[in-house]
């Protein structure tokens, strides 16, 4: 069988690396893909929301399934596309997508669910938000743009006046765009993140081993958010007491919930956690593999995920053995560009000591923003590539991947000095 796997971060670089391992699969094509997907798969250049082109890609190249990456593609409905056309894709269809594309439509199944979430309230308008957060005491709170805003439209605010600053460049600067034509305002949670990932074909929850994403860009988790400096699998801060509670109180009626919806959601559920001393709540839920937990999590995962997908597509995943995990943990590490997260100007440097790292035994550089030029690697983007090791203890997963990372350099690359060490501390 051939498979189109759909982005070019690092993510769909894992993907298609993973998939290329499945026996089921002749060839792994990847629409766009980036400077290291043309190693595991074939490179197509079709953007990710060009579903025509897309579709006739898929018809014309005999792929018997595609495999969705990123978020934007799903809301907008490349799956309702495909499967009109009688393609086998998976992910959500852009309804059940919305549990990422819309923190009130989130918010709202979270509620009949009765999943443990922060308290919040819903606004189209600043005046009435303003106004109802001057009634209210001055408590910190979190404004949240409804709509995708690539990872961005979350101000933490530490009281009413910073809060008061968010209503007003969300709604009325419109910071985030049309995003920000809703937006809600919701309690401050405290305690520590932990993203748990769950495979579910609507009717059974297959879940993935617990990580942790490092959102902030420099050390400490200080500086501006990220769309994730690095990730490690598994975190112990979800242990498997914690992981039980967590599918029973959160996963399972989540999974209900969106069913009496009339929103089956087909696909990666991604809960963005806060554990909190009154126990696990959810911050937010994707409807995709995070990038980078993704990369720790298949470099563990023994099971063929060409399997598990086609068993989501057919509703059978009841009928699936467990999932089987390398036992060693796995640690990625994001090397960025100079300018990130903010606008990265320097593009196009020549990209050394890739092919020492990737010999490194226990090693895989996964690339996400690469590309081709004059028949070198360069960098061509924000996060550049995820440096992902396998080690006996999360500690020398850590060294590997900091060693790799050492042989790999351009101009301005860089990188945060503590990927991992809130695990490793932990012990
Ligand atoms: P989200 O996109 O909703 O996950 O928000 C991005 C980040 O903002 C999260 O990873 C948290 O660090 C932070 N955040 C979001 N909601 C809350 C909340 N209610 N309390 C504390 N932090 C939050
Ligand atoms: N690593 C966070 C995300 O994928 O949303």
């Amino acid at each position: 069988m051939n498979v189109l796997v759909i982005g070019s971060g690092g993510r769909e670089h894992a993907l298609c690396w993973k998939i290329a391992q499945s026996p089921k699969v002749d060839k792994v094509y990847v629409a766009p893909g980036n400077a290291g997907t043309a190693i595991d798969a074939v490179n197509v250049p079709i953007k990710e929301t060009d579903f025509e082109a897309l579709i006739q890609f898929a018809k014309r190249n005999d792929v018997g399934l595609t495999v969705v990456g990123p978020e934007v593609p799903l809301t907008l409905g490349i799956v309702d596309a495909f499967e009109k056309e009688g393609l086998r894709i998976f992910g959500p269809n852009a309804q059940a997508a919305q549990m990422e594309g819309s923190k009130t439509f989130c918010k709202k199944i979270l509620q009949s669910g009765k999943v443990p979430t922060a308290s919040y309230a819903e606004f189209t308008d600043a005046d009435n938000a303003i106004y109802w957060l001057r009634t209210g005491g001055d408590a910190a709170a979190v404004v949240k743009a409804d709509g995708l805003a690539a990872g961005k439209g979350v101000i933490v605010c530490a009281n009413r006046q910073e809060a008061i600053d968010a209503v007003r460049r969300i709604s009325e600067d419109r910071e985030f765009g049309d995003a920000g034509r809703r937006f809600i305002i919701e309690d401050l949670l405290v305690g520590q993140e932990a993203s748990v990932l769950a495979i579910t074909d609507g009717k059974t929850i297959m879940t993935l081993q617990p990580a942790q994403d490092h959102k902030a860009a420099y050390n400490g988790d200080t500086g501006p958010n990220t769309g994730g400096m690095g990730a490690y699998c598994p975190a112990s801060l979800v242990d498997d007491d914690l992981l039980h509670k967590i599918e029973s109180n959160i996963l399972v009626p989540t999974v209900h919930a969106l069913n009496r919806a009339g929103t089956p959601f087909r696909g990666v559920l991604y809960a963005g956690l806060m554990i909190t001393s009154s126990g696990p709540m959810v911050l937010e839920y994707n409807a995709r593999f995070g990038d980078p937990e993704c990369q720790p999590l298949l470099m563990r995962l023994k099971t063929d995920l060409v399997e598990v997908m086609e068993a989501t597509i057919d509703q059978r995943l009841d009928q699936l053995e467990p999932l089987a995990w390398d036992d060693r943990p796995a640690v990625c590490l994001v090397m960025a560009s100079e300018g990130y997260p903010g606008s990265v100007k320097k593009k196009g440097f020549p990209i050394s000591g890739l092919d020492e790292a990737g010999k490194m035994e226990g090693v895989k550089v996964f690339h996400a923003g690469t590309a081709m030029k004059d028949g070198a690697v360069v960098n061509n983007g924000g996060r550049v590539l995820g440096v992902t090791a396998l080690g006996g203890t999360v500690a020398e997963a850590k060294k590997l991947a900091y060693e790799a990372a050492g042989k790999i350099h351009w101009e301005g690359a860089w990188y945060r000095d503590d990927i991992a060490d809130k695990e490793i501390n932990r012990r």
